[in-house]
């Protein structure tokens, strides 16, 4: 029997404070090892991020054995003293907003331009980027539609999108398995 191949593929988490980026990196995928962070369970409690942490995720892609180290970054502009070196040799850049913060949205363009920046990949444009709208469980206090947020993947070269919820676990798994197959492709 062939031995699976193996890859390990650098992921970086942007975007702004409080949408939500550390819930959806300690979302558990089932069947998948969690390492660093032991499984903690949805915390309403908000602690912002100070500098950067990763967490690993190992999932099994076709013959390959994934492990994804996802890197978590702090919103808060007052953390925000991350070199390029940190950014450099990124598989894959998931951006988050929180479909609930009209500026969450609107502040994507920096993050992303701060990324492209930074990690200067050989292609911007054909790099994997996805996008996250989060905490889509806020019902009516919604103020990004869908159709908006598609809008703009599509202006930045056709970005996956994807609706998730970190609070009630909805889609962070297929958000993350996209992440892994993009980035797997693009190594
Ligand atoms: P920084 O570390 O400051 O950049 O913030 P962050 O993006 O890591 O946000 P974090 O994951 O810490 O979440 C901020 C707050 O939003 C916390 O109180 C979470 O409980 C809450 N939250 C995160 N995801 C969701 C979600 O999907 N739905 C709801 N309702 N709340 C969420
Ligand atoms: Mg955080």
């Amino acid at each position: 029997m062939n031995k699976p191949r193996r890859a390990l593929l650098k992921v970086i988490v942007l975007g702004d404070s409080g949408v939500g980026k550390t819930s959806l990196m300690n979302h558990q995928l089932p069947g998948t090892k969690l390492f660093r962070y032991v499984y903690k369970k949805f915390s309403q409690q908000y602690k912002a991020t100070i500098g950067a942490d990763f967490v690993t995720k190992e999932l099994q892609i076709d013959d390959k054995l994934v492990t994804l180290q996802i890197w978590d970054t702090a919103g808060q502009e007052r953390f925000q003293s991350l070199g390029s070196a940190f950014y450099r040799g990124a598989d894959c850049c998931v951006l988050v907003y929180d479909v609930n913060v009209q500026k969450s949205f609107e502040t994507l363009n920096n993050w992303h331009e701060e990324f492209v920046k930074q990690a200067d990949p050989a292609d911007p444009d054909a790099f994997p980027f996805i996008l996250f709208g989060n905490k889509i469980d806020g019902g009516s206090s919604r103020m990004v539609s869908e159709k908006k947020a598609r809008e703009w993947c599509a202006s930045r070269g056709d970005i996956p999108y994807f609706e998730t919820s970190a609070k009630e676990g909805y889609n962070v798994n297929e958000a993350f398995l996209c992440v892994a197959k993009m980035a797997l492709e693009g190594e």
